[in-house]
Formats: C-alpha cells, structure tokens, sequence
C-alpha cells in the first residue's frame, strides 16, 4: 500500500475512534495569529512542519486572550565578564561521555516517550529515579523535587529545584523536554528521539549530575535559586512548559534567565563543528551572556541561527515575561533530519558534541548562580 493511502486510512480510523468527543485545540501559530482545530488536524500541521503553542488550557491567563499586550521581558544587566572560571573549569573537567552515553541509551530504549503513550509515563517514571538518584545526598532544605502533573495526559513534567542562599526568590532555569513523537502514527509508531530531544535532556542530567557531586556537595550553594526543567509535551505545541511558566507567571515568581537545551548531539560536518545560537524570539542580554559563556569555555564556535515562532520551550518563558535563550546542535538548516522518525537514533549522535553543551550549562549556572539581578 502506498503510504499516502495508508495515511489517509489511518487518520479516517483515528478520527472515528479516537477523537468523537474531544474539544477543539486552539492554537498560536504567531503572535497575532490564533486558530480552531481538531486534534487529527493539529496532528496533520505537525507533520507539514508547522510549529505552534497549544495554549487550549490557558486562554484565560495569557494575556493575549485577555486582549492585554505580551508581557515584556525585563532587561536585566547580566555578567559582561566571568568571575567563576576556576571553578567552572574544574567541574567540566569531570563530564563523563560514558555516563552521558549510558543515559541516552536508556532514555532511547523506550519504544516511543511520545506524551499521551504509557511508554511516556514510564520515561518520566525512570527520569525522575534517576534525578532522585543522582541527587541523593543533597540536604532536603536545598533540594525539592516536584513531579508536576498536567491532567490531561499522564507523561508529567519534573522540577528540581536548589534553593538559594541570599536571594531564592531569584530564580535561573536550566530547560529540556523529555518527550519524543513519531509525526507519522504518534500512538503506533516508535520514537526512539535521540536528538529530538533526548540529547537536550541527557546533557541537562550530565550538568546536574556534576554539580550535585562536585559543588553541592562539597558544601557550596547558589545564591539564587537554580532550577533544572525537564518538561514533557514538547511536540504537541509545548504544552508542558506552557502549563509550568503560565503557572509561574500567576504566581508572580521572578525568572531571571532561561536556557533551553534541545537537539545537542547532531554534528552535520566534522570540518565545521559549531552549535548554533539561536537569535529569533529569545532575549538579546541574556543571548550576549551565552556566547560569553560559549567563547570562555567551549573548544568549538557558535554561529547566529534562527528557529521561528514556537520553536521550542523558551518560547513558553518569553511569552510569559521571562528571558529565554535557546543553543542549538548547530544553524538550523544543518541540524538533523531524522528527528521525528525511528531514524532519530544514538549512532548518528557525537557524544563530544553534546558535553560541548554540558559545559554551556555548568558555565550558566555557576555564573548566573552568583549573579545578583538588581
Ligand atoms: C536508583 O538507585 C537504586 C538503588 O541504588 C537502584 O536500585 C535503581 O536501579 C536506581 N535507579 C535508576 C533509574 O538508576
Ligand atoms: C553569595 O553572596 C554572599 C554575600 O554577598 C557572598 O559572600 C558569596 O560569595 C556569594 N556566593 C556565591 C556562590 O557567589
Ligand atoms: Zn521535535
């Protein structure tokens, strides 16, 4: 059978079965732009490579559907220079590509971590033992752990939290997301999504795991609250960051800065190995503050790079008020084009690549965590 037909079969079957009494989603395709549509037909735009925000639940706390302006992003000064180099040196001096290459192949045996699947629910369930692992020994008035439940679907999202020491209310999120999808049949087919986007999450784990060991533990502590998000629902409209910083946002806590790691470990040519910054819907001061970073602690160079609207969960941040900032695997025409099919696997991944983006996030949190907003 051809596979248009086949298609064509499978989305009459799965709109006869599966969605009768499901509501319409609403969608933001761009920042004036808002549409109705069903769940197979939201399914239909992922495909033809549309990317939006699912803001459904939240047409009563974002102020765009309260027909208030975006909120703006604050303009905060961050560091011009480093005053943390020795330390941030000896900790990317201890990531370990093997323990990075153990976690992916973990993360990546499940079938699919696709949101709505029980696979998924059971990605998150090991993600979150092997969080409470890592960080076993860290004092519980430091360290929360919070498994933050959507309700419309089973795959939750987890929030570890280090409480800072002068400043708590100052918060910096270190950000991933865990699920992966297969655009063709999401709830049939596999998704192994190595880079898309279970490289972003393992680089993310690599940070945590290194910081736990080698700073927390030997007594230091951040001054403002250091946050590591591992979100789910990325690629059904970033559902999951959008529940967690509309939360914040109604909640009037104070993000000082976003980072969003997703697609970190697809190298296109050896010859010319670079991540991409991306400089399209994110917040110049803190993106300048990145390429510091990037310029201080990589052995690689970043290039400027554009991803569109609703590209990945810093959008949820900036849409929120906060800053975001998103580096990428490398500019976005060069980035992998075998995500979100069973093609997305481990041997098409460097592993030197991604602790290239282990160092940007240890370098991140041990600045910006000593880093005083005002
Ligand atoms: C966490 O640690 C426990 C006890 O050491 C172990 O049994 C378990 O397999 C670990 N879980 C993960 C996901 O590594
Ligand atoms: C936290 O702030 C105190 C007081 O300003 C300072 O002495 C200390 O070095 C800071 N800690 C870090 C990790 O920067
Ligand atoms: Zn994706």
């Amino acid at each position: 059978m051809k596979i248009q037909s086949l298609l064509a079969f499978f989305s009459v079957v799965a709109t006869a079965w599966s969605f009768p009494y499901e509501p319409l989603r609403v969608l933001q395709m761009g920042e004036d732009e808002v549409i109705e549509v069903s769940e197979s037909e939201k399914l239909s735009l992922l495909r033809r490579g549309f990317k939006f925000f699912d803001v459904t639940k939240h047409t009563s706390s974002l102020p765009f559907f309260r027909k208030e302006k975006e909120p703006i992003v604050p303009k905060y000064t961050y560091p011009a220079e480093l005053s943390n180099k020795k330390v941030v040196n000896d900790l990317i001096a201890n990531i370990d590509k093997n323990s990075m290459y153990k976690n992916l192949a973990k993360f990546t045996s499940f079938y699919t971590r696709y949101y709505k699947s029980e696979y998924g629910f059971e990605s998150a369930e090991w993600l979150a033992d092997t969080i409470a692992n890592i960080t076993q020994d860290i004092p519980q008035d430091i360290l929360t752990i919070k498994h933050f439940d959507h309700k419309e679907w089973k795959q939750y999202s987890i929030i570890v939290r280090i409480t800072g020491f002068t400043t708590p209310e100052d918060i910096i999120v270190i950000g991933s997301h865990q699920d992966s999808i297969n655009l063709l049949l999401p709830s049939i087919m596999a998704a192994p999504g190595a880079d898309d986007n279970g490289s972003g999450t393992v680089t993310n784990l690599e940070a945590l795991r290194i910081y736990t060991e080698k700073y927390l533990k030997e007594g230091m502590r951040p001054n403002n609250t250091v946050e590591f998000h591992f979100y789910s629902a990325e690629e059904g409209g970033l559902l999951g960051s959008l529940d967690v910083f509309t939360e914040y946002a109604v909640q009037g806590k104070q993000v000082r800065a976003m980072l969003q790691q997703d697609m970190t470990g697809y190298v296109s040519d050896p010859e010319d190995e670079h991540v991409g910054i991306v400089t399209d819907y994110t917040t110049p001061a803190l993106t300048d503050f990145i390429k510091v970073i990037i310029n201080s602690y990589l052995s690689i160079p970043y290039r400027d790079t554009e991803c569109g609207y609703a590209c990945s969960d810093h959008g949820s941040a900036t849409k929120n008020g906060f800053p975001g900032s998103f580096v990428i695997e490398g500019e976005f025409e060069k980035t992998n084009k075998y995500i979100h099919s069973t093609m997305d696997t481990l041997d098409r991944l460097s592993f030197d690549h991604m602790a290239e983006h282990t160092k940007i996030v240890l370098g991140a949190i041990i600045e910006l965590g000593s880093w005083s907003a005002w």
